[in-house]
């Protein structure tokens, strides 16, 4: 098995028990030291404010800035650098796509179709708009190993349906969506497509082309970088039809006492000062992926997640495995019968195991199961068989004293 571990320096962070088992990356991946030198870096020698002074650093910032951009663009393979625009964070972006899907013109009566199994940053903004323009959300249900129903899809997308917005990969149940086989119902029938990405960036080849989609979210944290940069990739003809998000510097034409007129994409959804230094940040985390590959980050995981189910399972009768796809991955979500999750994480933290305990952000999931949450172990490519063992050893520690 390949071993990234050493490039992850809080790995190296010692514990009550001189170990730290960090499985929680779907909450946020730990950051490489490159990625951590490169902000760094920026910081002590090269800031200055982008797309603004004339001087030399403006420009080196600006390049560096746009730079990042383009490494963006041939990651998600994006016709062009122009559709790719900065936010915050996956919600922004998700905020921000739906914003641009009204502006090109959403009615009252029409329909967006989700699905049961999204996090509350793709159910919010539609519900938002649903109040606001009086649409129709509808949702596909997923079945009882985790997998979306694609025959009720089919039933559900209708000349009425104008959105189709799922994730990749479930952030719970771990389920990889067949994104293209419903991305192409909802085209024949005339309907934008949003992925949401979050979850599956850092393990899956990411292709805005082969997925047939129109808008695509994801976040840095999620990907090795920092906090506070994301991006929504979207279709340049769809970014530059649609009104502004937010107005200010850097993102207008001319600006008049009574009207303005704004600038195409990227710059009309930038306004103000960017996070350069994230946007830089999350450069240096995409090379640091396509060095290794995703095809190897994504076996490793599946390597690890497979070991970590058989080994969950010969703990106890009463755990119970949400989500059992086949087409699964780095995400183990379980409860205990009899065992509350949040007590059972508080004791697997005293041990130096991290997992999420709860509801994740997918309340619809949990009240379809009548559950109140679980706990979730996430993977990522630092992780180890040695953690999983240790998880294991320590998940048996805390049910003894729990049951
Ligand atoms: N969406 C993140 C998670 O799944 C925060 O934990």
């Amino acid at each position: 098995m390949m071993n990234w571990h050493e490039d992850f320096p809080q790995l190296a962070t010692s514990h009550t028990n001189g170990r730290y088992t960090y499985l929680d990356s779907g909450a946020t991946t730990l950051k490489p030291t490159r990625v951590i030198d490169k902000i760094k870096e920026f910081y002590s020698y090269d800031v200055s404010n982008v797309h603004r002074g004339l001087h030399s650093s403006s420009n080196k910032a600006t390049s560096l800035y746009e730079g990042a951009r383009t490494k963006v663009a041939r990651f998600l393979n994006a016709y062009s650098d122009e559709e790719i625009i900065f936010t915050r964070s996956t919600t922004e972006s998700l905020n921000l796509a739906a914003h641009i899907i009204a502006s090109l013109g959403l009615k009252s009566g029409d329909e967006v179709l989700l699905t049961e199994m999204e996090h509350h940053s793709n159910i919010i903004p539609w519900q938002l708009l649903k109040e606001k323009l009086g649409l129709i959300i509808k949702y596909i249900p997923f079945d009882d190993v985790g997998e979306l129903d694609l025959n009720e899809a089919q039933n559900l997308i209708t000349d009425k349906t104008k959105v189709l917005a799922l994730c990749h990969v479930s952030n719970t149940l771990g389920t990889i969506n067949d994104v293209e086989a419903l991305a192409e119902m909802a085209k024949d029938k005339g309907a934008y497509v949003v992925v949401d990405a979050a979850q599956s960036v850092s393990i899956l080849d990411l292709d805005v082309q082969a997925l047939n989609c129109d808008f695509l979210a994801f976040s840095g944290h999620k990907l090795f970088a920092p906090f506070g940069i994301g991006i929504l990739w979207g279709k340049k003809d769809l970014l530059n039809s649609s009104e502004p998000f937010q107005g200010g510097g850097s993102m207008i034409e001319q600006v008049e006492k009574e009207n303005s007129t704004y600038l195409p994409s990227p710059q009309r959804y930038e306004a103000g000062t960017p996070n350069v230094a994230g946007a830089i940040a999350l450069g240096e985390a995409i090379d640091y992926v396509q060095e290794i590959g995703l095809k190897n980050i994504y076996k490793h995981e599946l390597e690890l997640l497979e070991y970590a189910t058989e080994e969950l399972l010969k703990v106890s009768d009463k755990i119970k495995i949400l989500g059992t796809s086949k087409t699964k991955v780095n995400v183990l979500s379980f409860i205990v019968e009899g065992v509350h999750h949040s007590d059972l994480s508080q004791l697997l933290d005293q041990q130096g195991v991290a997992v999420r305990a709860g509801h994740h952000c997918t309340q619809v999931i949990f009240k379809k199961l009548g559950l109140s949450g679980s706990i979730r172990v996430s993977l990522s490519l630092y992780n180890e068989k040695e953690d999983i063992d240790y998880f294991i050893t320590c998940l048996r520690k805390s049910l003894e004293m729990l049951v």
